[in-house]
């Protein structure tokens, strides 16, 4: 039977949630940011806001049918894989820090939008599959996503620490704030690094002028993980910042920054496993594991620099100082294509404005 709760909380609930009343949430003020960048943020989000079906896909179609099997299930499995983790970010990543202890309305409202932009990534996806590949290869791939163990294990660590319940006792001895900043930078893990993996197959065929407006989407998907990954990394650098005056959580940062660079370490190394077992399935992609390899290095310290220490990815060594100049050039997330909806959209696509017809216009 569901509880009255105009009765009252029931018993030992307080003890198990650790809830806030409706009288600790105030009006969010826009007209007074807590910090510039809120708003900074918010307007470029909603600036950015796009939709995968204003991308003309089919033009793939030829492209597509031309790569060899191999590469075809490569491609296959890093955009089912991204599925996986963008429903993860959508469900978990984002909505467990907009109301978490230390979050300010404005950064909540904020995590709001990424919650939503998240489930428009895992959206497209499909759409990119509805058109390249038909009905039972696309469960064969979501099936096989589902499985993965590799996968599945670096979801656990992310499910684990979003939830406040990391095998490591680390998550649960955490106070308020603290626990939110492990959460920022779990989530950053994402945003910054892992995300990135998935991207590199079509941006190392579009490269090859394969596979172009696929590419445009994970280009439109790159310029909100870089804005995500940057604000939400800036969260926890303020509530680090906010902390450091405070002798007695000094020790539970030293923690912290630890399991940041434990967790780039280790996501890494699975990664690397992932890239060196799936990418041999092709003789094409079987080549690009040393520059893949590169670019997985490249954004573990992307992570770290977000979370505002490079330090953070100094044991990935030399792994991100020597990305190909190809792989360099496609991350540029500022085209100058000029698109529209009939010519095809991409990265650079803004949204037309409408003018009604004058009686001149006929002249
Ligand atoms: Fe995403
Ligand atoms: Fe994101």
């Amino acid at each position: 039977m569901l509880h009255d709760f105009t009765q009252g909380l029931p018993e030992g609930f307080e003890e198990i949630y650790p809830i806030r009343r409706g009288s600790t949430v105030a009006a969010v003020d826009w007209n007074k940011p807590t910090r510039p960048i809120d708003l900074d943020v918010w307007s470029k989000q909603t600036s950015n806001f796009w939709l995968p079906e204003k991308i003309p896909l089919s033009n793939d179609l030829k492209s597509w049918n031309l790569l060899d099997e191999g590469t075809q299930r490569v491609v296959t499995h890093s955009l089912a894989s991204l599925t996986r983790l963008d429903t993860l970010q959508a469900e978990f990543g984002a909505p467990c820090l907009l109301s978490s202890p230390g979050i300010t309305p404005h950064e909540s409202a904020n995590l709001s939008f990424i919650t939503g932009m998240e489930a428009v990534h895992a959206r497209s996806y499909s759409s990119i599959f509805s058109t390249l590949l038909p009905s039972d290869k696309i469960d064969e791939a979501f099936k096989l996503a589902n499985m993965d163990g590799l996968l599945s294990s670096e979801m656990d660590y992310f499910l684990t620490a979003y939830q406040g319940s990391q095998i490591d006792p680390l998550a649960d001895s955490l106070p308020g704030p603290t626990l939110t900043a492990m959460k920022a930078a779990t989530s950053v893990m994402l945003e910054s690094f892992l995300f990135y993996t998935g991207f590199y197959p079509v941006l190392k065929l579009a490269a090859e002028a394969k596979l172009t407006n696929t590419a445009d989407i994970i280009r439109l998907i790159m310029r909100d993980e870089a804005v995500h990954g940057f604000y939400i990394g800036g969260i926890f650098e303020r509530l680090r910042e906010e902390a450091a005056e405070d002798d007695e959580t000094a020790d539970i940062w030293s923690r912290i920054a630890s399991y940041v660079e434990d967790s780039i370490e280790s996501l890494f190394a699975v990664e690397k496993q992932r890239i060196e077992e799936y990418y041999s399935w092709s003789d094409v992609c079987k080549d690009w594991i040393p520059d893949a390899l590169q670019f997985l290095g490249y954004n573990g310290k992307m992570a770290g620099s977000n979370l505002g220490d490079s330090d953070y990815a100094k044991n990935l060594g030399d792994y991100g100082d020597n990305v190909s100049a190809v792989i360099l050039s496609q991350l540029s997330t500022v085209s100058d294509e000029n698109h529209d909806y009939f010519s095809g959209s991409g990265s650079a696509y803004v949204i037309g404005t409408v003018e009604s017809v004058t009686d001149d216009d006929w002249d």
